[in-house]
């Protein structure tokens, strides 16, 4: 395989093939995810959960995540690399583009950040800037305090209206590539036919372009339950390169994320 850039991800949506993507932390875990060839790998805020052992992603820095960038860029061959913005990383543009440059320093090839309308200037200076960026929409964690708990959003219709508009908008803003996360099957469904860059799905259903897991949900390693949205594909296999082999072999079919993992 080589190379994965945000362009090959725009021909795989184009051409109707599944994208799967996951969260990794360090070099190791890259390595063989990299070598069960996954298209994307996220160094996520949920690193705050699942490393440190925080109740939410709020007290990640960006020191954290470039830390665990660099990491993971030493395991990856062919992945394209995706680092998050960490909460209050991005307040303001100028803020952001320097957070982002640490991060694509750090060897991440593209940043992502969690908002609608508010980000669309910061979106705009930042592709200006030639730093490629994901959205991120939906049950975005670093909000959870406004959420009042982890919950699924877009439930009823002007919210739904809202998310599509934003979708939208971040895509004439710049985005490449957009995470919906715990939202109803069928409103990830109209985001994803109401934009052109491919959409990535977590609790969104099988109706997005590609899926994304954090890596200890999907491999049962994490404290805590699995996530209803999740499956523990190491169980299935024993082994950690096949886990994530069955895993992109279930997006590219459909039959992950079935409607047991998914909301309505
Ligand atoms: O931080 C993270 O791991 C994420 C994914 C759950 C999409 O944002």
């Amino acid at each position: 395989m080589s190379r994965i850039t945000v362009s090959t991800l725009q021909k795989m949506k184009d051409a109707g093939e599944k994208i799967s993507t996951i969260t990794a932390y360090d070099a190791s875990f890259a390595r063989q995810f990299d070598n069960a060839g996954i298209h994307a790998m996220l160094i996520g805020d949920s690193l705050g959960m699942v490393l440190q052992g925080q109740s939410d992603t709020l007290p990640v820095t960006v020191e954290d995540i470039c830390y665990h960038t660099s990491c993971v860029r030493n395991g990856v061959d062919n992945a394209l690399v995706i680092a998050d913005l960490p909460f209050m990383s991005y307040a303001t543009p100028e803020q952001t583009y320097a957070n982002s440059a640490k991060l694509m320093q750090a060897g991440a090839n593209m940043v992502k950040l969690e908002g609608g309308a508010w980000l669309y200037d910061t979106v705009r200076g930042l592709v200006d800037r030639s730093v490629p960026v994901c959205g991120h929409l939906g049950l975005t964690p670093q909000s959870v305090n406004v959420f009042g708990g982890f919950k699924v959003q877009g439930r009823d219709s002007d919210k739904a209206q809202q998310m599509i508009d934003h979708a939208k908008g971040l895509e004439q803003a710049g985005i490449q590539l957009l995470v919906l996360e715990c939202i109803p099957t069928e409103l990830a469904k109209a985001i994803t036919d109401a934009v052109s860059i491919p959409t990535i799905g977590i609790g969104a259903g099988n109706v997005t372009d590609g899926q994304i897991l954090v890596m200890h949900d999907a491999l049962g390693i994490s404290f805590g339950k699995i996530p209803k949205f999740s499956r523990n594909f190491l169980a299935e296999t024993g082994n950690i390169e096949k886990a994530v082999e069955l895993y992109i072999n279930d997006v590219n079919t459909g039959a992950f994320p079935g409607p047991e993992h998914s909301f309505s």
